[in-house]
């Protein structure tokens, strides 16, 4: 089952005279559920999910999984980044076998990479080579070794941002049902808004300089999500409204997150936008 995260306070500076590049992050995730941070470059969206993953202290504050605070990584809780990071030498097989091999799980292997691989639609793949393999089915056998431990929680920082757009559809869809059929807990960091709305049940747009939660933009839709639906539609011009509002001003210059923001017509060129 997921993770309840708890992002407690967060602040953190990089070395001891330079400004914060986070500021007073707080933000309750409960288990199973999917949140999307949406931020321009830069704000600090991957320093925050290192902290989330346990790669990083901030200098205040803490992240707390279940109620204890995050010092060090944990196999529970898993990381994809927009390059998988395979061993190019190994099978696909092998390259699922091994997070299962580093936490030391060898009983049922064989036949948990099978499922791995079936889940992800690789079966057919299983004794290529990584080298031989499209980036997007590269992205699914890091899928599948993330998925083979049971982790609790998986953070996803930009992992299909290297795709073509067919490619990136079909993952943001199947690695949202995959998570919310086993109750995992997903994090996800974007810079493109209908990713965050396909796969968000929460989007949190994040502001620069220092790094803030701006706002949380709830998406009551029903999954799978249709990105011409009128309700996408509307939430994607709400969800730029607010992002184009947090955009290179300083914080202290912005509307307050309770305030009403305005909501732009639609535009054909926000459909699909790359921040
Ligand atoms: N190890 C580091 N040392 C110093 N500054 C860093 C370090 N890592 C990131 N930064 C700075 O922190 C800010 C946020 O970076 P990052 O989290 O990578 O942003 P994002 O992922 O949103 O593009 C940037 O200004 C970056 O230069
Ligand atoms: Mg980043």
């Amino acid at each position: 089952m997921g993770a309840n995260l708890q992002i407690n306070g967060i602040t953190h500076t990089f070395g001891r005279t330079a400004e914060p590049v986070l500021k007073d992050l707080q933000l309750d995730i409960t288990a199973g559920q999917s949140v999307a941070l949406i931020g321009e470059s830069g704000c600090g969206k991957s320093t925050l999910l290192h902290m989330l993953a346990g790669l990083l202290m901030p200098t205040e504050g803490c992240v707390r999984v279940n109620g204890r605070q995050i010092t060090r990584p944990h196999a529970d809780w898993n990381m994809m980044f927009q390059r998988p990071a395979l061993y190019p030498w190994l099978s696909v097989k092998q390259n699922v076998a091994l997070g299962l091999q580093f936490t030391g799980q060898k009983q049922g292997l064989r036949e948990r990479v099978r499922e791995m691989l079936q889940l992800v639609g690789l079966s057919d793949r299983r004794d290529d080579r990584i080298q031989d393999l499209s980036g997007g089915q590269q992205q699914r056998v890091a899928l599948a070794r993330s998925l083979a431990v049971e982790p609790q929680m998986i953070l996803l920082d930009e992992p299909f941002s290297a795709l073509d757009a067919f490619t990136r559809r079909g993952l943001q869809v199947e690695v949202g049902r995959i998570a919310r059929d086993r109750g995992i807990t997903l994090v996800l960091v974007t810079h493109d808004i209908d990713e965050a709305l396909t796969m968000g049940d929460r989007v949190v747009v994040m502001g620069r300089n220092p790094g803030t939660f701006r706002d949380v933009v709830d998406v009551p839709l029903a999954y799978p999500r249709n990105p011409v639906h009128p309700d996408f539609m509307r939430l994607r011009s709400q969800v730029m409204a607010r992002f184009e509002a947090s955009i290179d001003t300083p914080a202290s210059d912005k509307p307050r997150s309770d305030q009403p923001v305005s909501e732009p017509t639609f535009r054909e060129e926000s459909a699909h936008v790359q921040l």
